[in-house]
């Protein structure tokens, strides 16, 4: 039975989800991201997609409640990831971290928090001043969301899968993922200097805009598959991968389609909405 935040400051972890052993931990938390994958399937067939970007407002903004206050985007982002890049410390620093230092762990660790620091950092600096606020609820939930994740995420990563130095999973996910990270910069960069112009929504042009309305997002699936093919499956990271596949194919295909309405026949035809040639 293992409990690796015994006797540490993390020890009261266990006490929250009434967990008994890390294996619990992990599995209550795998149970939980079943549970929001449902409920944002269910909020995207009864309500629409996610508050966020081009459908922040169309339905938030007739409540007008206080929870719906607009936050700017640079600060949702930038404060909605911060336990991104403080979390993994603290778990590090107050718990035994036995695997940390194992070869394969530290370079999947060193490739995770270099995507959190990009997305907590890097990103927020990039975004337009005319990016389109956040209603504050939304803000407050990708906060709570990411404490849990991250939290899981690390400890899983540092103190319970014990990776092997080479693995032929790693040596696919290792290329899988750093494409995918620079396919997800790449074409977030585009955007948010086409936003950057003042000028409104346009139609994305170069790259694999070419082909698919969405890149961004079929870079970052890259870059979690990646991240599950180099745990060799890890369980955790499995679950992440399948949550941003739904997230990010439902918001694909809400922003093809707000896409194909906007620009009517101007929109190339031929475009796809994350994945080419698929969907
Ligand atoms: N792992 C996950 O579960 C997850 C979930 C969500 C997002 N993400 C990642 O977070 C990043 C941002 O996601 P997102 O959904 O905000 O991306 P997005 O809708 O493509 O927007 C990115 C930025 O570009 C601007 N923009 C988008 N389309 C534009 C257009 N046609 N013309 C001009 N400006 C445009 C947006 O402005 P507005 O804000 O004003 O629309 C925003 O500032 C992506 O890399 C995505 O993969 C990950």
């Amino acid at each position: 039975m293992s409990r690796s935040l015994d006797e540490t400051p993390l020890s009261l972890i266990y006490t929250i989800p009434l967990c008994e052993t890390d294996a619990q931990l992990v599995g209550v938390f795998n149970v939980g991201i079943v549970v929001v994958i449902f409920a944002i399937i269910g909020w995207h067939g009864l309500v629409g997609s996610a508050p966020y970007g081009k459908s922040a407002w169309e339905v938030t903004k007739p409540l007008s409640l206080i929870w719906c206050y607009p936050i700017n985007a640079r600060f949702t982002w930038m404060f909605g990831h911060l336990p991104t890049i403080v979390i993994p410390w603290v778990v590090i620093l107050y718990s035994p971290a036995k695997y940390m230092y194992n070869f394969a762990n530290l370079s999947v660790f060193i490739l995770f928090y270099v995507h959190c620091f990009y997305r907590t950092v890097l990103y927020p600096i990039q975004i337009s001043r005319n990016a389109t606020p956040t209603p504050v609820w939304f803000l407050c939930s990708i906060f709570g969301m990411t404490v849990i994740h991250i939290f899981v995420e690390t400890h899983h990563m540092v103190n319970i899968l014990q990776l092997e130095s080479f693995s032929m999973t790693a040596v696919i996910g290792i290329p899988i993922g750093l494409l995918g990270g620079w396919i997800n910069w790449r074409h977030d960069f585009a955007l948010t200097q086409l936003r950057n112009e003042g000028k409104g929504y346009q139609i994305p042009r170069g790259g694999l805009f070419e082909i698919v309305s969405c890149p961004n997002y079929l870079g970052e699936l890259l870059k979690w598959w990646g991240t599950a093919l180099m745990t060799s499956f890890g369980s955790v990271q499995v679950m992440f991968a399948i949550y941003c596949t739904i997230f990010l194919g439902l918001r694909a295909n809400f922003t093809h389609n707000w896409y194909k309405s906007t620009f009517g026949h101007s929109y190339p035809s031929t475009r796809r909405a994350m994945i080419p040639g698929l969907f």
